[in-house]
Parts: C-alpha cells; structure tokens; sequence
C-alpha cells in the first residue's frame, strides 16, 4: 500500500459506472439437439450432488492444519460429519459445563466452505462420561440426558441439518433387542422414544437419525430389530427423519441384501444414508457396490466415509478409505466416483495435479468490514488485509488509515456474516506501537511454533506472538533489513518501498516487496535462520509503473506444484484491479497466467455484485489460504480473495478516502 498522502485522482465518476461491462448471460440451449450432454464433474461431491446426494466424510479437528487434508476435504467433500467432537465426553465432560470449541471449528470450517453438516452424536453408551454412566436414578438421568440433547442442539441450531440423535443403542447377536447401557438400564426402552421427543422440540428444522452398525444385512436379527423400532416410532408418530447405517464393512463389503435393507429402511418413510462407510482394503468392487445399493435407492440421500486418508482412519491399519497415507486417490476412489456417474480425472486428458486455471469470475460481497472509530482512533478507511482461519476463526489483520497516518486493527470472528460485528483492537495500544505501521500479513511459523506479523514501517519490520488471537501479545517491532537494500535504492525512483510479505518453502523464505515504480524484489533467507539473514535482493518481474504497482501475494497452489503471484495494478480507468503470473518455484521466473485489463485475475469487469456495485477498484488483500503456516498454500478450487473497495464517488485526500472490506468467492471453479 502506498503510504504516503497524495490528492486523489479519482473525482467523483458516473463514468466508471456507465463503463461497466455487462456481460449477457450465456444463452442456455434450447433446441433439443442442442441437449447438453449430462454432465460428468470430476470429484465425489460435485458428482454426488448431480443426483441430489451428498458425499460427506468424518473431519478430525485435530487435523484441520494439514494442508494436504484440507486440500481434499475441500476439493472432494460437500458435508461433514465430526469423527469425535461432539460425542458426549467432549461436549459435557462434567455435568452442564459444556465443552463447544472443538465442535464449532468444524461447524464453522464446514459452513464457510459450503459444506453441510451431520451432528454426532447425542445420545450413545460409548466415549459418555463415567459422570453420566453411573447415574443410577432415573429421575436425574432422564434430566440430565434432556438437558444435554437440548444444550447442543439449540447451540448448533441453523447449522446441522441432520442429528444422529441416538447412536448404536441395539445389541449384536441374536437378541434383536437394546444392548445394555445406563440409558436402557436406568430408563427402559422408552429412553429412545423421549431422546427422539426432546430433539424434535429442541430443534424442529433438523432431521432426526437413528444410527448404527452390522444393520447392514435385511437378515440378521438386529437389522430387523432396529427396523421394528423404526417402523413403532412412525406406526405411533414418535418423530424420526432418517436410518444412517454406518457401514463399517470387512474386505468383502456388503451384504448381498444391502441395498434390500436401505429400500425397506426407506419404504417405512425414512431416508436412509451410508454415515460411516469404511471396507477393510478398500476393494474397488466393494466400494462400488456399497455406492450402487446407495444409488439405487431414491430416499438413500448421501454417502459418508469414516476419514479422508488411510492414515486418518480408525481402522488405520486395514487401509479401508479412498485416499492413501500422500492423499493420493486409490483404485476405490475412481470405482466409487464412477458408480456415482462421474469421470475419473485419470481417464481424461488433463493431469493429475490441478492447475489453475486462465481466466476468473468472480461474485463480490457487499461491505463486510468498515472501520470502528473510538475516542482516540477517528478512522476514514480499512485496508490491506490480511486474513487466516484458525482454530474457528478468521483472523484478520488490517491498515487503518486517518489523517494522523496508518496503523493497524485486528479482528477476528467466527464467520462472515459475522465479520460486521467484530470489535476491533487497535494495535498501536500493543508494544507494536504508534507511528507508521501498514499493510500487514500474518502466517504462523510452523518450525518456530510462532505466529509473525510482517509490515512496512519505512524498512521491512514485523512482530511475533505466540497466541494469534491475543493482540496484546505482540511483540515491538524488528526489521527485516538494516537499510532498504541497494537494488531497491537504484530502482524506487519517485515510488516507496511497500508491500512487504514473506512465503517459505521447505529450505528457503522469501521476502517480496513492491517500489510503486513497476519492480517487484525477491530477498532470501533459509528457514533455519528466518528471520535474519535476509540477502541476495533481485528484481523478480518489472514493467511499467503501472501494470506492476504494488500489493503483491504469492501463494503455493495446493496439490500442484504451482506457485500463484498476484500484483496489483492501476487501470486505464484509473481503477485498481490484480494481475496474476504462475511459477513452478519461488525462485522462479514468473509466467502470466490472467494478467489483462480484459483477462484480469481480479478487477471490476470480471465480478458480479449480486449486493450492488459497491466498489469499482479492486484492490489490495489477502486470499482465504487453505492453511495458516509459512508456506502460504491456497486451495486450487473455489478461491475466495478478501480485498478492500471503495465507494466509486469517493475522492480527496488519499489518506482519508473510505476504503472498506469485501469478499470475492470464485465462480468459475471448474473442480
Ligand atoms: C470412532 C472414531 O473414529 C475414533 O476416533 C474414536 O476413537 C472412536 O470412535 N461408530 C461410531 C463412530 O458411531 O462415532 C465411531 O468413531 C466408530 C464407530
């Protein structure tokens, strides 16, 4: 970000508004020849939708830092199941003191990534507190069990579609009757039936499941248990929705009766999904014929299997899931993909790794973020975010501009129709102080376990902190540089040294900065010594002032070995907009990939603002990573850039000009 005061160029103009290009919708075929063919999409989810289904998976918190994981979670899964944070043990560990962080920062994951979300589970005898299994009044067992399906429900109403309210409650063996637990010692059968009553109450818009496993088989004694349960609670009205079973299958796969017990589960008015499907060594032919008994069924409505990756797998040492320990596809991903109707990205003709592609749309928010002045803080504008998701939030960091100059904000929040609302916290009131501090960006240091803001102070400065969400914690400011390098010195001309941001490879980091006079400098430093050592500054792309201004992100692409550079650039109308280039490393020599007026990567003629047109400049921002630590790695698919705008009848002083914050989300992803 250019810091320092200037007049602005930009008058009030009806011109830019009149300018905007309005692309007619592409007209969808009419004749019948002209039938488009159905189309075949390339990933479990996106071809599972096609039928009106879902492909979900079992997400592990824990987990949600691994970049590969979440690579494929995104690219392949359309709904979410929590593999263990909301079992009972973890949610209320001790009576009515209830436990929701590692739940939520699924739930909110998933819903900021489109995916929907099955709950489980509420009431089951096993990972349940030795605080509730020795209750032996039933009294206080049924108010205790009320209490917690009702806590967790309204706390996640909204957000789960489905709840597998009772889980595993049947014996195995002959008996077609309850297993003993403390719920059908202490309260009877009749446990079930008040579990399913309580939900209804509690959350009327959510499907009620009952799930479990070994139901597989229309002939074993505790399918058909289960099933006269089912059939009790409609014949009676007790309120039930849905059947998980849960799949959990040895290497033949399933039954030959399977897909018989999903109709006959469904012919009692229920649907019926597949909820924690794994095949002890994931056999093609297996897995194809547990999705075919899916598919075959109408009421059947989603698929869900127990973890991404083998090594994520509770049966681990069976390899039974869809994804070896790389995150590479296995022979069963394709038979399961092609039994949903899709085309395995191996039989076509583009690679395997995915590339980005060459040209973007975009769909623009309205105003997410404004400035909230205070007593002491009069604030005209928010900008230059930077932004990760951590731990169930997004945390984002951003210039405030006034006509005492710039300095920083940090807010955080657990979505975005929430971002509005966020308090902000002021950083000059931290030991990151007052004066001339802009333009941040924010990774975590995985080898030093330490969160690094990097900003521009004049040098190249940045903070620590080892608690991102605690904005006190940062450390004063250090420079990166004793003095601006002397290539920078020999090219600046009449520009400033800006836009300071950090990427690192597995040996190396890289320091990239912009001049305002069309060059882009590259520093390095190993990781090891990171962040000293700083040396060896290069030009690593030049071109006009211009079309090579300032703002820079580099990115690594996920699952490829692309690295993504985005500039931003000043336009013929006067308006900011981003280009973009493609390098195989970060050394490397950067080649164009959407870097027009007419192919931009980002600018007001290729985004959709279903809101309104709130803003004609795109410009300097952060895109939504798909990790948080040092490598910077962006998702390949569905990219979502958070960027600051500016009412189009703005003008004056540069500094006080009413920059505000806003969220593109990609609308051409093909994957
Ligand atoms: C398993 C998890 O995968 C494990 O991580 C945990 O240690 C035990 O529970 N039936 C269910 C799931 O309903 O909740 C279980 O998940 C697997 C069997």
């Amino acid at each position: 970000m250019n810091p320092l005061k200037r007049l602005g160029c930009r008058r009030a103009s009806v011109l830019g508004l009149l300018a905007a290009t309005v692309l007619a919708t592409p007209g969808t075929a009419t004749g019948a020849s002209d039938a488009p063919e159905t189309v075949r999409a390339s990933t479990l989810g996106a071809q599972a939708a096609q039928s009106g289904r879902y492909f979900g998976t079992a997400v592990a918190a824990g987990r949600l830092g691994d970049g590969t994981y979440t690579g494929i979670l995104d690219r392949e899964f359309n709904s979410v199941t929590p593999e263990n944070e909301m079992k009972w043990d973890t949610i209320e560990p001790s009576r009515g003191s209830f436990n929701f962080g590692p739940g939520d920062q699924i739930v909110n994951r998933a819903t900021s990534h489109g995916q929907r979300m099955r709950g489980h589970t509420l009431v089951w005898h096993s990972q349940l507190p030795g605080w509730v299994s020795s209750i032996r009044d039933a009294g206080t067992l049924r108010g205790v069990m009320n209490n917690h399906i009702t806590t967790v429900m309204n706390h996640h109403k909204g957000r789960i579609h489905s709840w597998d309210v009772v889980n595993e409650a049947f014996a195995d063996g002959s008996s077609g009757q309850l297993r003993s637990s403390v719920f059908r010692d202490v309260l009877g059968d009749g446990f079930l039936e008040q579990a399913f009553r309580t939900a209804r109450t509690a959350d009327p818009a959510a499907k009620l499941c009952y799930n479990d496993y070994n139901i597989e088989d229309w002939n074993a004694a505790k399918t058909q248990g289960d099933y006269r349960m089912v059939r009790d609670f409609k014949a009676r009205g007790v309120p039930i929705d849905c059947v998980g079973l849960q799949a959990h299958f040895g290497a033949g796969g399933p039954p030959g009766s399977f897909q018989t017990t999903l109709s006959s589960f469904a012919a009692l008015g229920v649907d019926v999904q597949i909820t924690e499907l794994d095949i002890a060594q994931a056999s093609p032919t297996a897995y194809a014929n547990t999705v075919r008994a899916c598919m075959n069924v109408a009421r059947c409505t989603g698929i869900t299997v127990w973890g991404i990756r083998d090594s994520d797998s509770w049966r681990s040492s069976e390899n039974p899931l869809l994804f070896d320990r790389n995150g590479n596809k296995k022979s069963a991903y394709n038979s399961v993909l092609t039994t949903l109707g899709g085309t395995p990205a191996t039989t076509r003709s583009t690679p395997a790794a995915r590339a980005l592609p060459g040209s973007y749309s975009w769909s623009s928010s309205g105003q997410l973020i404004a400035p909230k002045s205070d007593p002491t803080h009069n604030i005209a504008g928010i900008k230059d975010p930077t932004v990760v998701y951590y731990n169930g939030k997004y945390h984002v960091f951003a210039s405030t501009a006034s006509s005492s100059g710039y300095n920083l904000v940090y807010l955080n929040f657990g979505d975005w129709s929430q971002a509005g609302s966020a308090t902000h916290h002021y950083l000059d009131r931290t030991a990151i102080g007052t004066g001339y501090r802009a333009a941040p960006q924010v990774f975590y240091n995985a080898p030093q376990r330490l969160w690094y803001l990097v900003y521009q102070t004049g040098n190249a400065s940045y903070s620590t902190n080892p608690d991102i969400s605690n904005p006190n914690g940062w450390s004063a400011p250090r420079n990166f540089y004793s003095s601006m390098p002397e290539i920078i010195r020999q090219n600046i001309g009449n520009g400033y040294w800006v836009d300071m941001w950090v990427i690192c490879d597995s040996a190396n980091c890289y320091l990239f900065s912009s001049d305002d006079n069309g060059h882009l400098y590259r520093s390095q430093t190993t990781v090891g010594q990171f962040p000293n050592g700083f040396t060896n500054t290069v030009i690593a792309l030049q071109d006009s002032k211009n079309a090579l201004f300032e703002a820079s992100n580099v990115y690594k692409v996920q699952g490829s070995n692309q690295y993504l550079l985005l500039v931003e650039a000043i336009g013929s109308d006067g308006r900011r907009y981003f280009r973009s280039w493609t390098a195989a490393g970060l050394a490397g020599s950067w080649t164009q990939l959407a870097a027009s007026e007419s192919n931009p990567f980002a600018r007001a003629n290729n985004v959709s603002f279903p809101a309104g047109a709130w803003t004609r400049d795109i410009s300097h921002g952060e895109m939504i990573r798909a990790g948080y630590d040092q490598t910077l790695t962006i998702p390949a698919c569905r990219l979502q850039y958070l960027y600051q705008g500016l009412n189009p009848g703005a003008g004056g002083d540069y500094n006080l000009l009413p920059w505000r914050l806003g969220l593109l989300t990609q609308t051409n992803s093909t994957c």
